[in-house]
């Protein structure tokens, strides 16, 4: 069946990269290998699966398909998407410097911030709309640029291109939380970054029963690198999620497509609205980013941002009213969530880190789902006119 790095085409290779390589009984789904571990033929051979912390064949399927779709040379699926961003922080030493955005998704701030710091990393968390503000914060010990482009919650765009020429002119690491886009949207690989991070979690699992992280690497010798780390720290995702996740990247681009389809028109709506302040989505004439945007991304994603006016009470108000959005964090999933960075994601900043982010008491956020656009926006409409 398909070879993973095959130039079939994206919706091709989501279905069959990784799959089919059960001999025994021909299945076409992946099976879930739950065996810890394998019997060895003799001292020195073995399937080539030994211990299930090392590798698993479920696991592998997961990691070939996702390499494949951001078009690197090897992946590794772990528990969650903080695994994935502490295992890739694992190829730096006390002392180096990493530099990010100070809009960033709260609980890699809080892992950067809080964390990493005591464990002697230093990081600088900059305006990466501006890549002077980037240039400026480089110093001898910088090790890695560090982007998580559209940012969460305000959808502010970091221009990977770039960022990865900046990188290179001063041997520096990239690495792209790609979690907001997904590879169907937008592939950081074809721009010069180095290794990527996804929280499965969001949009490749798809529908909100896993969490999960992976990472992909474009050198064998950074794969090989981050196989290590992983396995080192033990934190490779289970058989079973593996098998979830894959099962969900098979409708991924039917699943990008409905979602950027009801988040352009509720995003529309709301830029419209008098009760609104100000709508983020990339997709909309008005964001700073668009044209980035459509340079960048192969589409717009799923999420959406705004602030509503009157604060705190109007943002309550709003949550109590509304019926088809659930008060939830987390994003990617098919149904619509909506939620309150303040409180909620972005809990773990410091109100400063917040404000100088320009994330308000005014914020909302919402992954829109998948289900009809007219049906989010009347709900959304009543909410905000109730
Ligand atoms: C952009 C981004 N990266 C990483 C993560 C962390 O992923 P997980 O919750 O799967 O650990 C999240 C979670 O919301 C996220 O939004």
């Amino acid at each position: 069946m398909a070879d993973s790095n095959s130039k079939l085409h994206f919706s091709t290779r989501a279905i069959h990269a990784g799959v089919n390589k059960d001999t025994l009984f021909n299945s076409c789904t992946t099976p879930i290998y739950t065996s810890s571990t394998y019997y060895w033929n003799d001292l020195t051979s073995n399937s080539g699966y030994e211990y299930t912390r090392v590798a698993n064949p479920t696991r592998k399927a997961l990691e070939e398909n996702i390499s494949s779709l951001e078009g690197g040379v090897g992946a590794q699926a772990v528990a969650t998407g903080m695994a994935a961003i502490t295992a890739v922080m694992h190829l730096f030493s006390s002392n180096d410097h990493i530099i990010t955005g100070n809009d960033i998704y709260g609980g890699t701030y809080r892992l950067f911030a809080d964390i990493f710091t005591k464990m002697g990393l230093r990081f600088s968390f900059v305006d990466m709309s501006d890549p002077e503000k980037v240039k400026a914060a480089i110093c001898e010990e910088t090790k890695c640029i560090w982007i998580e482009t559209p940012s969460n919650p305000l959808l502010n765009l970091v221009d990977i291109k770039v960022m990865t020429d900046i990188a290179k002119e001063h041997n520096l690491l990239t690495i792209a939380d790609n979690t907001f886009l997904s590879p169907y949207l937008q592939r950081p690989f074809e721009l010069g970054a180095d290794v990527i991070v996804h929280s499965t979690t969001k949009y490749l699992n798809g529908h909100s029963d896993v969490v999960g992280g992976c990472v992909v690497s474009k050198t064998q010798e950074l794969a090989d690198k981050i196989a290590y780390i992983v396995n080192g720290l033990g934190f490779g995702c289970s058989p079973f999620d593996a098998f979830l996740v894959l099962r969900g990247i098979k409708t991924l681009g039917p699943r990008m497509e409905a979602h950027q389809k009801g988040a352009m028109a509720l995003a529309r709506m709301l830029d419209e609205h008098p009760n609104v302040e100000k709508t983020y989505f990339p997709g909309l004439e008005s964001h700073p980013h668009h044209e980035l945007a459509k340079r960048q991304q192969d589409g717009f994603g799923g999420m959406v941002s705004f602030d509503i006016k009157g604060g705190r009470p109007a943002a309550e108000r709003l949550f109590a009213k509304v019926k088809l959005f659930q008060l939830a964090e987390s994003l990617g999933g098919i149904e619509s969530l909506i939620e309150y960075p303040e409180t909620m994601s972005h809990a773990s900043m410091t109100k400063e880190a917040r404000r100088d982010a320009g994330i308000s008491e005014s914020t909302i956020r919402i992954s829109v789902g998948i289900e009809h656009p007219d049906d989010l926006i009347a709900d959304m409409k009543q909410a905000l006119e109730g």
